[in-house]
């Protein structure tokens, strides 16, 4: 059934162009926040006004860390919580903790994810389950219950023009298949469509629903590709726009894509990747 217009559809409050980007008084949970790409888009999300809960589940000293950062450099409240997101019992409770802690949230980015790599008639049934669990079920756990709590509240007009925000961590091998990572692509390919069809779901409450799927981005998951002078040259080949992205990239399309300067965007994909997804092997041929 559809929500009536009263109830959820007040009328939206488009920010003025003067303003800057802006999410004074939203709440936010990343998840996979302690390091890489997690922990920058968590520290932008700081910048830009929101509270943030910074999920991780094996170090909390790096969490903490982060959390640190995230207070001294933006000025607003944020803490760790633990949570393993392939885990239902572990994903509720952290909601609950957080909802607790915060009154309520605007903003999931759906980040955590891993590789494990091998080449296909090696790779186990383990490897294949915990990269599927991790990066597409902990995906599916936590936008849940993101969308349980935004129905619940509706739209706040002060706050947002929506009633929630969910970002999915993609990676451009959504679309790019990925030899020795068939498990890792998969998982990819997945989020791309549950986006979507959540999007497609939940829209009618004013939930938007989008992802990003990020390209090579200097972090700890990829440093075989580019910590030697050789391997980024490789690299290179594969970025019509000859750079490494760096985490703050995806920080930044992070804040725009969970603020109302978006707010029309809904079931979208942004690749932020140099150009990796253009096909860079056709530039001189075909
Ligand atoms: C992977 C990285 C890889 C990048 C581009 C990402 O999703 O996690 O390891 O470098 O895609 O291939």
């Amino acid at each position: 059934m559809n929500p009536t217009q009263n109830e959820h559809y007040p009328p939206v409050v488009m920010p003025s162009l003067d303003q800057q980007v802006v999410l004074t008084g939203q709440k936010a949970l990343v998840t996979g926040a302690s390091s890489g790409i997690g922990k920058q888009v968590a520290i932008a999300l700081g910048h830009a006004g929101a509270d943030v809960v910074v999920n991780y589940v094996t170090d909390p000293d790096k969490a903490e860390e982060a959390v640190q950062e995230i207070q001294r450099r933006c000025g607003i409240r944020a803490m760790a919580i633990q949570a393993d997101v392939a885990k239902e019992d572990e994903v509720q409770a952290m909601f609950r903790t957080m909802i607790k802690e915060f009154g309520t949230l605007h903003i999931l980015v759906n980040n955590a994810g891993l590789q494990k790599d091998a080449p296909f008639e090696k790779m186990t049934l383990a490897q294949w389950h915990r990269v599927i669990e991790v990066n597409l079920t902990g995906q599916f756990l936590c936008a849940r219950e993101a969308v349980r709590e935004f129905k619940r509240r509706g739209v706040v007009p002060e706050i947002s023009c929506a009633a929630g925000k969910i970002i999915c961590m993609s990676s451009v091998h959504d679309t790019i298949p990925w030899a020795g990572h068939v498990n890792y692509a998969a998982s990819k390919g997945g989020v791309m469509l549950m986006m979507k069809s959540i999007a497609q779901e939940v829209a009618p409450w004013r939930i938007r629903v989008n992802a990003i799927s990020p390209g090579a981005i200097r972090t700890p998951i990829n440093m075989a590709a580019w910590g030697t002078p050789e391997a980024y040259g490789e690299l290179m080949k594969l970025v019509p726009y000859k750079r490494i992205g760096e985490p703050e990239d995806i920080g930044r399309a992070a804040v725009w894509l969970a603020s109302d300067y978006s707010d029309y965007i809904n079931g979208s994909c942004l690749y932020v990747d140099g150009g990796m997804t253009l096909y860079p092997g056709f530039d001189t041929g075909g």
